[in-house]
């Protein structure tokens, strides 16, 4: 468990760790765990860039006009886009290639509440799926060279080490077996079933890429029960049932600020090192394999990680790790190549 008080401390020290000038892209970063996390990361850094992905024009500029009156040496940019079409994920990601060589911190937190079944995107995906899956990666899978770049091993050292890491919000802990036949629910759609292979598939495949990027350490957290805008585009029945839920919940609740700094503290504490990663002054956590400082953490909404999963050591052991990421990848290609004739 990481306290509050570790929690701040170890953010207001990101800018003495890491030197100023980081960067760090926000997706999902105009509304409630992206936002506050964005928030924390220009308070506690100097003359950093932060990019803001999502639709909201409106409130990213209320966001960045706030946040450039405290620091008025940062840069931060919104960029337009609908990430639940992956076309428009590779738009993003050239324009941020276009004025970055590196990036720091990817950020994912894009995420719809709807209880609607199957909504299939023209690019044959389902919307939901995508925007707490698909998207997700190929944000990660672009923006790789970048966060190589961040980790600049060669250049980092003991008294200045570098960042690069990448969080995805969604639910860690709760990674389960999967229907490996249809792994983008073409035919088996359900509510829990896009939970599940959402959720599971985030972990194993952040799973593999940090034993392929052994200088990324990559994160997936379940941030608690946050009050946010998720359920704004919930019928009335569904918003009443669920604000009553979080009213019950009221004493595990995690205020938005506070949600922030756990997340910036995910996303810069030297706690989670990636696999290449040695510093002697650290003692890592432990990875989601057992082994301490493997390079990918399952967080939990006080800091703490959790006890491997069954699951997942069952897919690692039998090959089914590859074979998702394997899956995404040919998801990629398929969209890629129906958009391009
Ligand atoms: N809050 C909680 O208690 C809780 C608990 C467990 C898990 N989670 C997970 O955490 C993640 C973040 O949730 P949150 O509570 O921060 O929700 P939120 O306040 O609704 O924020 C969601 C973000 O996603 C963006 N987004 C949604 N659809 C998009 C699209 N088509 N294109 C681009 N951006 C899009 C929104 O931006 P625009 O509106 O600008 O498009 C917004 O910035 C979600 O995946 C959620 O499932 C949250
Ligand atoms: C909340 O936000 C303020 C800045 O607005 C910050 O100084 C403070 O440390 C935050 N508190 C917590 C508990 O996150
Ligand atoms: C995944 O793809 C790689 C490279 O194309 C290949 O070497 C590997 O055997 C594949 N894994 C599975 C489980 O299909």
């Amino acid at each position: 468990m990481a306290s509050i008080a570790a929690v701040l401390d170890n953010n207001s020290a990101i800018t003495r760790r890491y030197g100023p000038g980081l960067v760090a892209v926000f997706v999902g970063g105009t509304s409630g765990i992206g936002e506050s996390t964005a928030r924390a990361f220009i308070r506690n850094t100097d003359a950093s860039h932060a990019y803001l992905v999502g639709r909201d024009q409106a409130r990213a500029a209320e966001i960045i006009r706030e946040l450039q009156q405290m620091k008025p040496d940062a840069q931060i940019t919104f960029i337009k886009s609908d990430v639940s079409l992956l076309r428009e994920v590779d738009d993003a990601c050239s324009l941020i290639q276009r004025n970055e060589d590196k990036v720091n911190i990817l950020f994912l937190s894009p995420g719809i509440g709807t209880m609607k079944g199957r909504d299939e995107t023209d690019e044959g995906l389902d919307r939901k799926l995508n925007l707490h899956y698909y998207s997700r990666m190929r944000f990660v899978q672009n923006l790789l060279p970048q966060l190589v770049k961040g980790a600049d091993i060669t250049r980092a050292t003991e008294s200045q080490p570098s960042l690069s890491r990448v969080v995805s919000v969604l639910e860690a802990g709760s990674e389960a077996a999967m229907n490996l036949d249809d792994l983008s629910l073409k035919t088996h759609y359900s509510l829990r079933n896009c939970a599940k292979h959402a959720i599971t598939m985030n972990s194993v495949s952040m799973e593999h890429l940090a034993s392929h990027y052994p200088q990324v350490s990559f994160i997936h957290s379940f941030p608690g029960i946050v009050r946010t805008r998720l359920n704004r585009d919930l019928g009335t029945v569904a918003k009443c049932a669920v604000n009553a839920l979080v009213a019950i919940a009221k004493p595990w609740e995690i205020p938005f600020n506070e949600s922030g700094e756990r997340h910036l503290y995910a996303a810069a504490s030297p706690t989670f090192p990636p696999l290449a990663y040695k510093d002697s002054s650290i003692d890592p956590a432990e990875g989601s394999d057992g082994r301490n400082g493997s390079g990918f953490y399952r967080l939990s909404s006080d800091g703490s990680t959790y006890k491997p999963s069954k699951i997942m050591e069952r897919y690692r052991a039998e090959g089914v790790r590859s074979l998702i990421w394997n899956h995404t990848v040919s998801v990629f290609a398929h969209v890629h190549n129906k958009v391009s004739v």
